[in-house]
């Protein structure tokens, strides 16, 4: 996974809990890296989810809570680190999102040829859209956290539910996006 995934998670721990909280997460996690991350290195996504565990056990804070709000602050972070995702995205979120898959990720396909973007299958409904989300890492709840994020920056208000799939395989969670008013 990305380094910027890592270095922006260190970025969030310190700013909302503190510098001794990222030293302890890394001892307790007992991660090979040793936690020096780099937003330009490429770490086993593993490491990600024994950070966010400790995380979890030092705070006392569930671990899904935790994912789905770096999902959110992460998002925050694309917008500032991609502007040029950002252009010509007047129809709002569910433009940006319907681009997921074919624009987005498949930029950071050609960017980063060893990372592993999940993939979303795009459908538009007459009162929203539906991603569902496929991949090898059980990343759900930070992609809901970014859907969330997503949202927010365009300041929508629009309802975010996830709904866990069984059955389909490779495929994990649905979410359905629905404009509120
Ligand atoms: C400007 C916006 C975005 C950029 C630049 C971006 C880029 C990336 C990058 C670089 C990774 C790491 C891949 C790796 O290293 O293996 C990643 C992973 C991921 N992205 Fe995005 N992303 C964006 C928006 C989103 C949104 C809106 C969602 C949700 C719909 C999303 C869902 C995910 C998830 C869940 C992962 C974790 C990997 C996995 O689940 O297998 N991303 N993305």
């Amino acid at each position: 996974m990305k380094g910027m995934i890592f270095t922006e998670f260190m970025e969030m721990v310190e700013a909302t809990w503190s510098l001794d909280m990222v030293d302890a997460i890394i001892a307790d996690s007992r991660v090979a890296s040793g936690g020096s991350y780099t937003s330009v290195g490429t770490y086993p996504h593993e490491e990600i989810i024994a950070l966010v565990l400790a995380l979890s056990q030092a705070t006392g804070i569930a671990t899904p809570e935790l994912e789905r709000t770096f999902g959110k602050h992460l998002f925050g972070r694309f917008a500032l680190a991609y502007p040029r995702f950002f252009h010509g995205m007047d129809g709002g979120s569910f433009q940006f999102l319907s681009g997921i898959e074919n624009v987005i990720h498949a930029e950071v396909r050609k960017l980063y040829p060893d990372a592993e973007p999940p993939t979303f299958e795009v459908e538009k409904g007459k009162f929203g859209l539906i991603l569902t989300y496929y991949s090898p890492h059980p990343f759900s709840d930070l992609a809901w956290g970014l859907i969330e994020g997503c949202v927010a920056h365009f300041g929508e208000d629009i309802e975010v539910r996830s709904e866990a799939i069984h059955g389909q395989p490779g495929a994990q969670t649905r979410f359905i996006l629905t404009r509120r008013g």
